[in-house]
């Protein structure tokens, strides 16, 4: 009975311990429409202060980390790393995030653009109180085709990153340790690539649609546009390791003392394999994983099943084929049973 009790005391710390390390605002993607500033863990009061006088926003935040979510996981689906996230706990992703690898850096980056860029978009919507469109974006300007009047709704991108900057960096500005220094840097590359795909989007006035006069405004693109970026980000990753005093780094391959560009993400521990599930390391391991045999990219069997190899199963699936335009305008499909073999990594033995 003693050991009962002391087993479940472990248990309980261990839980109450995991969470003060690594719970962050993240946590506000599971709470649906009501954030209750109190109630999430890990914030610093900066962010709860931030949380209860803009409760519209940190809704949209919630919601939109959804997005960045399914957004890493797009771009890692063919990767033994897929950016899975973990149930049941706050910090989302785990142990991993006590270490400054590339996915963690990536992870970071990513969450701090996805704030930009759900932000900017409820501004846009109406949504919030405290902005709306950019209201700088009036009057005339010029670009490569001449001038144009700005109208309609830019997007108001300046606001957006002003809230993300105060709200998710509040954190690691409170922390300044190495590993705060290189999430802030990351972050902050992930909050520049929004900005980057903003585009110019016109509509044509004028006789006879003739363009003499256009009016445009800035639009963010898709976020897939920023997901892909920061994915190239990610096979760019720099190693790096903190300078003497702590306020920059240095790279640790080719050259030495140059330093990382300030659209580079930064890591400055090696990844795991993520081979085999290891809490410690935040690796889900890939047994179960589906496999395509022919891929020589990381999605191949081989690389993906880290050599254990796999196992076959032959499922059936209907899809559309024989698909025909019939004149006009339709296109009509037969539904056909195709079988086809699932190749799904084996378990370490
Ligand atoms: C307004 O926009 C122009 C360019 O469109 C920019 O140069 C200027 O800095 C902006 N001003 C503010 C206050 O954002
Ligand atoms: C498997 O990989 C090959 C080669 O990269 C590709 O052509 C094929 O579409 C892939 N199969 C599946 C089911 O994804």
């Amino acid at each position: 009975m003693k050991a009962l009790q002391r087993g479940v005391c472990w248990c309980v710390c261990v839980t109450l311990c995991v969470l003060s390390v690594d719970a962050s605002w993240w946590y506000m993607g599971s709470l649906g429409s009501q954030v209750m500033c109190n109630n999430i863990p890990g914030l610093v009061s900066k962010q709860r202060q931030l949380c209860q006088q803009n409760p519209k926003v940190m809704q949209a935040i919630g919601a939109g980390v959804k997005e960045w979510i399914l957004e890493c996981h797009h771009q890692f689906r063919n990767h033994r790393w897929n950016c899975n996230t973990m149930a049941r706990d706050h910090s989302l992703f785990g142990r991993l995030l006590l270490h400054s690898n590339r996915e963690v850096a990536f992870i970071y980056a990513i969450s701090s653009a996805g704030v930009v860029y759900t932000v900017a978009r409820a501004c846009s919507r109406g949504e919030l109180d405290a902005c709306s469109c950019d209201p700088n974006r009036t009057g005339s300007w010029r670009d490569s085709q001449g001038t144009f009047a700005w109208g309609g709704c830019s997007d108001h991108v300046e606001h957006a990153t002003r809230f993300s900057r105060a709200f998710v960096d509040a954190k690691e500005r409170k922390e300044r340790d190495a590993r705060a220094l290189m999430n802030l840097h990351n972050n902050r590359v992930g909050r520049k690539a929004v900005k980057r795909f903003m585009t110019l989007e016109c509509k044509c006035h004028g006789v006879s649609g003739s363009c003499s006069l256009r009016t445009c405004w800035l639009a963010l693109a898709d976020f897939r546009r920023t997901g892909d970026h920061l994915r190239r980000k990610y096979d760019a990753a720099v190693h790096v390791a903190v300078n003497q005093y702590g306020t920059g780094f240095m790279r640790l391959t080719g050259t030495h003392l140059k330093r990382p560009s300030k659209n580079q993400l930064v890591y400055s521990e090696d990844s795991p394999d993520f081979c085999i599930a290891d809490q410690e390391s935040g690796s889900m391991g890939t047994a179960g994983r589906v496999c395509n045999r022919t891929s020589r990219g990381a999605d191949g069997c081989e690389v993906m099943c880290c050599g254990r190899g796999y196992d076959t199963s032959r499922v059936s699936r209907s899809a559309q084929c024989e698909c025909k335009f019939h004149w006009c305008c339709a296109v009509r499909c037969r539904d056909c049973h195709q079988v086809v073999d699932v190749l799904t990594c084996k378990g370490h033995t």
